[in-house]
């Protein structure tokens, strides 16, 4: 085992549906890597994130958090995880029932004991990072698609994860809101060393941020994984074609 890794995946079968997607994943993170998972739709990479987080049991293989099991772990253990690790779902997952400034000072309340005021400052402070501001009183049902990806990348990042796991956080927004994103999660990783695990359909910010590189793809079962320009080598034409023709960097002009 890594004993420098955050999170450790090994021989990793993963199923939806009882149906088997990939078989024997297997990669570690340390802190301030960047793992970016690619691919076609229905290629499994909800499901991968799903397995991560322990909301799935794996069919065969471990995946290692911390160092410990998310499913053998005691409530103790589940709490440090959940300390340490921030996660946003592809539809965002916000509460209902909740305001956005809830929403972010939910997770604060559930496992710091940070006085009510500094979780409101430090909530109204993250959104004010991804550009809501204003959004602090209102229900999610009243935000876009887009501002709710934002507020859940927001309540992702209220605990100072030291792990984020993300599931699309670009998709669906406008161009310079994609681009506050990516340069927001490129600082995390850079100069907080969060280590992140990032689903992406979005080749420019596999580019910027990746460090390795996933690729699912649910037609030939296949997960090649490694950096981008060794895939672009080595890779299968499926992928290729993913990234557009895209050669690597070094063979550009
Ligand atoms: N709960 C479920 N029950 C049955 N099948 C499921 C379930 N969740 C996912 N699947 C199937 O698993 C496959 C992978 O789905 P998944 O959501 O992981 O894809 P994805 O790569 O995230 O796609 P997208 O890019 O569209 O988000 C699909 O064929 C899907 O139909
Ligand atoms: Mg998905």
């Amino acid at each position: 085992m890594d004993e420098a890794a955050l999170l450790e995946v090994g021989a990793l079968d993963i199923a939806a549906g009882g149906r088997l997607l990939h078989r024997g994943l297997a990669f570690s993170l340390r802190r301030g890597e960047v793992l970016v998972v690619v691919g076609p739709s229905g290629g499994g990479k909800s499901t991968l994130m799903r397995h991560l987080v322990g909301l799935e049991r794996p069919a065969a293989g471990q995946v290692r958090m911390f160092g410990h099991d998310p499913h053998a772990a005691d409530p103790r253990v589940r709490a440090e995880i959940g300390r340490r690790l921030g996660v946003m779902f592809q539809t965002g997952a916000l509460w209902s029932s909740m305001s956005i400034g809830e929403n972010l000072m939910f997770p604060m309340r559930l496992h710091t004991r940070w006085p009510e005021a500094e979780r409101r400052d430090r909530a109204r402070f993250l959104l004010a990072l991804v550009g809501l501001s204003e959004t602090f009183d209102r229900p999610p049902a009243e935000l876009s698609g887009g501002m709710r990806k934002r507020a859940a990348l927001a309540r992702a990042l209220v605990l100072d994860p030291s792990l984020l796991l993300l599931d699309e956080p670009g998709s669906g927004l406008d161009p310079p809101n994609a681009e506050r994103v990516r340069s927001l999660l490129m600082r995390l990783s850079r100069d907080l060393r969060t280590a992140i695990v990032m689903v992406s359909h979005d080749v420019d910010s596999a580019r910027a941020l990746a460090d390795t590189v996933l690729f699912l793809d649910d037609q030939s079962g296949g997960a090649p994984i490694g950096p981008l320009d060794r895939l672009l080598h080595e890779g299968p034409p499926a992928l290729r074609a993913f990234f557009g023709g895209m050669r690597p960097a070094r063979e550009q002009a």
